[in-house]
């Protein structure tokens, strides 16, 4: 993968804190770009296609008709993030006098921002690391689940508990820092990310990611969940966020 593809990719598939994490060190290439064009009115952005692979999962309980509503869910928030771009770029010119803590259009603009936006990234995350064939990890992810939790097995059950304890999400992230791995827990698309923290794998635990399959029994869907991970996916999103955790330690 290329300097510049894998910039891309972790654009695409990492939260802000990737961006934020490159700021601290001088690196920011596209977060700079983002963050500059929202008031001048940023090209829209655009859904993924269906990701055929999602499919896979009907074996295990995850079916096609959870699959379609969640995508739409997901497109929702897609429409959500060009709204507001829009609104922002409307705004005009940033002026200090209308910004307002309790509340104020650019307040509230971009305070959903983070949550659409986070919205496209989550679900982008876990649609791609779903429909795979599940087991336990292989590749460099296993060493690295190994290094960080002493077992795979420590690592499942911690995700299981941490999905259960969870309101909306739960993500396994990179420190670009200091290299290791962590179940961090979400109760909403923008809760409660962490600087430099770059997420390779992630669960959706809101209702509608399982409630037309599992009803109230969450434990099942994560338990089918592990069955259908695609583990080459996360491989690839580790790698791409080893290179930025190597680029950051560099430039100190
Ligand atoms: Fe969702």
């Amino acid at each position: 993968m290329s300097d510049n593809s894998i910039w891309k990719e972790l654009d695409r598939r990492s939260f802000l804190t990737v961006g934020a994490a490159m700021g601290a060190a001088g690196l920011v290439r596209s977060a700079d770009a983002e963050s500059a064009s929202l008031l001048q009115g940023a090209a829209p952005l655009q859904a993924i296609p269906f990701p055929q692979k999602l499919i896979n999962t009907e074996a295990v309980g995850i079916t096609r008709k959870t699959h379609d509503e969640h995508y739409e869910l997901y497109k929702g928030y897609v429409t959500k993030v060009n709204e507001i771009r829009t609104k922002l770029a409307a705004l005009g010119a940033p002026d200090a006098t209308k910004a307002n803590q309790t509340f104020s259009d650019l307040r509230e603009l971009k305070v959903e921002y983070s949550f659409a936006l986070g919205g496209v990234k989550n679900h982008e995350l876990y649609f791609g690391n779903l429909g795979g064939k599940g087991g336990e990890a292989d590749g460099a992810v296993a060493d690295a689940i190994k290094a960080s939790f002493g077992s795979f097995d420590n690592w499942k059950a911690d995700l299981k508990a941490t999905g259960i304890a969870a309101r909306g999400w739960v993500w396994l992230a990179l420190d670009l820092h200091d290299g290791s791995l962590f179940n961090y827990i979400g109760d909403a698309q923008n809760t409660y990310p962490i600087w430099g923290a770059v997420p390779i794998l992630g669960i959706d635990v809101y209702e509608h990611a399982y409630f037309i399959d599992f009803g109230r029994a969450r434990a099942k869907y994560i338990d089918a969940f592990f069955k259908v991970i695609d583990w080459d996916a996360v491989n690839a999103n580790l790698k791409a966020a080893k290179a930025a955790s190597d680029a950051v330690k560099a430039a100190k």
